[in-house]
């Protein structure tokens, strides 16, 4: 299955789910699994891997070189990355499908790391994938945002599996079924606001790998268990977690 994951307002968290939840699937749950970095004009997911690309999807896209050239392995994911350096400030993702396409039968899961906003770069993602996934923050203007975003994916006819709901605080005036109201669509995971999710990615690690029992790291393999439809058994501290109102 292509999996999009987008947000029409910026930095709410697509990369570090997308970053996250395919490490569990393909390490916890032997999920054979495609990240894709569709945000080719901001594009961090190398950064989230530790990786430094040489080709890249542009290149692909261009057609200079051949698909397999520009695929990497890192923690057992394989990455199709966009480049940091390259500057290109109309990409033309019109043949993201199709090159994707070729590969859907190779993997289980394919996340394509879209672009925030609506504007070309993120609809060719949605446009490129099965379903789609919108992440959001409990703010009323990425909630407003992401009102957008549900409506583009509809009017394109590509249906959306739920929202993700990240950066939650105990305190948060917008809980989750305002969200669930608000969208008309089911939360599918809460992922806690945790300052290790910046550690992590200062550490060019998925967070989920380097410090798996955090409460977001619980909160991703939560939801990669879900994916697969297998129970998980967590640990002690996802109870002090929910019982501490993290959840
Ligand atoms: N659950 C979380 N807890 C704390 N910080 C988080 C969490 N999720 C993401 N962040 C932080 O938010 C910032 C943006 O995250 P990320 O890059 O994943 O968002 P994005 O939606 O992919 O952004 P962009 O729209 O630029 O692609 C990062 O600095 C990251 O550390
Ligand atoms: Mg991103």
């Amino acid at each position: 299955m292509i999996i999009s994951v987008v947000s029409a307002k910026g930095g709410v968290g697509k990369t570090t789910f997308v970053s996250n939840l395919s490490v569990l699937l393909a390490n916890k749950f032997q999920q054979r699994v495609l990240v894709v970095d569709a945000n080719i004009t901001t594009p961090t997911l190398s950064f989230h891997f530790g990786l430094v690309p040489e080709a890249n999807l542009l290149d692909v896209l261009e057609e200079k070189t051949l698909l397999h050239n520009a695929l990497y392995s890192y923690h057992n994911v394989d990455i199709l990355p966009a480049s940091m350096v390259r500057d290109q400030p109309y990409p033309d993702l019109s043949l993201l499908r199709f090159k994707i396409e070729n590969l859907r039968n190779n993997y289980d899961f394919i996340f394509i790391d879209g672009a925030a906003g609506i504007g070309r770069e993120a609809i060719e993602a949605i446009k490129a994938s099965d379903r789609v996934i919108v992440v959001t923050n409990p703010e009323i203007t990425a909630l407003m945002s992401s009102m957008k975003v549900v409506r583009i994916a509809k009017l394109l006819n590509v249906p959306i599996l739920g929202i993700v709901l990240n950066k939650t605080r105990r305190d948060d005036e917008l809980k989750k079924q305002d969200v669930e109201r608000t969208l008309g669509l089911p939360v599918i995971a809460t992922i806690p606001y945790d300052k290790n999710v910046n550690k992590a990615i200062n550490a060019m690690q998925p967070l989920v790998l380097y410090k798996q029992d955090s409460p977001a790291s619980l909160a991703f393999a939560l939801l990669a268990s879900k994916f697969v439809g297998r129970e998980i058994k967590l640990p002690f501290k996802y109870k002090i977690y929910k019982a501490l109102g993290y959840f």
